[in-house]
């Protein structure tokens, strides 16, 4: 069976809801408060073995509370944690202001920075077998990324990159070892240095499959996305849910994308699968804990078929 390796950060999120923002030199009273794993790769790693794909978690935390905490959840929402290493600096942590939903978030790194790229090469190289599917983000340091992505595809693995948040120093040469671009809308205007405020993403695009990339996707929020296959652009819609918490949401589409990707299945239906993966996690609260397992999306499924029946 292929598996799935992701290569990424953990982080504990800190996370405070506030009917409003405070300006510089501000304080003003938020909502609850409440704690709960995350981090970009661990979220993707989460995603892709709720929806029942073997999968493999590399990165690190410190060892401490939340570095155990973190652990714990990831096994058991069925992430395989063995080849994650444990640093002597805090784990990573996110603070993140909700406000109607949507959020701001600031990031310590921690132990996510002291992760190694030989550290990452050594059990990619023992644990994956061609065919396995890579994901990285850009949460631990960009030039282990730059180094790992070509290394994966030269062991044969299916390279997706998902660079968020976004670096204005990464190389571009890397992008032509990537079989599956996925970024949101503003990332993808970062990435191809496009100045227009409106984002015209035929031409965004255009320019990513001259920097040598093949498949992308862009999505784009509620409005769903666009994705080239084959030197094709498509579009694909959202389905429509009530928004609580949009944090780890992008996450649960890449990780989840992922783990159709790795059962066979075509990118059209992957993408449709992950956008209602995303969909149900933006509906409740947190980040690993709102994104909906195998069991749970099939439900979602048969319910939008019967009320289209209706
Ligand atoms: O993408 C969402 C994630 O970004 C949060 O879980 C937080 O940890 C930050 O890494």
């Amino acid at each position: 069976m292929k598996k799935v390796f992701v290569v990424g950060s953990l982080n504990m999120d800190l996370v405070i809801r506030t009917p409003i923002f405070p300006r510089e030199g501000e304080t003003v009273l938020g909502q609850d408060f409440f704690l709960n794993p995350g981090g970009k790769g661990a979220n993707q790693a989460v995603a892709s073995a709720k929806q029942g794909a073997p999968t493999y978690l590399l990165g690190a935390t410190g060892n401490d509370l939340f570095g155990d905490q973190i652990k714990e959840g990831l096994t058991n929402y069925g992430v395989n944690s063995n080849l994650l290493k444990t640093k002597d600096v805090p784990t990573g942590v996110a603070m993140i202001v909700l406000h109607n939903g949507d959020n701001r978030i600031i990031v310590s790194p921690g132990a996510n920075y002291e992760y190694r790229l030989e550290e990452a090469k050594d059990d990619l190289k023992t644990h994956s077998n061609p065919g396995d599917i890579v994901v990285l983000q850009l949460e631990i340091k960009r030039e282990i990324v730059e180094e790992l992505i070509p290394f994966a595809k030269k062991l044969g693995l299916f390279v997706i990159f998902n660079p968020a948040p976004m670096c204005s120093l990464l190389d571009f040469k890397v992008l032509k070892d990537v079989d599956l671009l996925i970024m949101n809308e503003w990332e993808a205007k970062a990435l191809t240095k496009s100045e227009k405020d409106d984002l015209n993403t035929g031409a965004i695009l255009e320019k990513l499959v001259t920097l040598g990339v093949k498949d992308v996707i862009i999505t784009l929020g509620a409005k769903g996305g666009v994705f080239v296959h084959n030197g094709k652009i498509a579009y694909y819609d959202a389905f429509k849910s009530k928004v609580v918490d949009t944090t780890g949401a992008g996450d649960s589409f890449v990780g989840s994308l992922a783990a159709f990707l790795v059962n066979d299945e075509s990118l059209q239906s992957a993408i449709k699968k992950a956008s209602y993966v995303a969909a149900i996690t933006v509906s409740r609260k947190g980040a690993q804990q709102a994104i909906p397992t195998k069991a749970e999306v099939s439900i979602y499924f048969q319910e939008i078929k019967e009320k289209h029946a209706r």
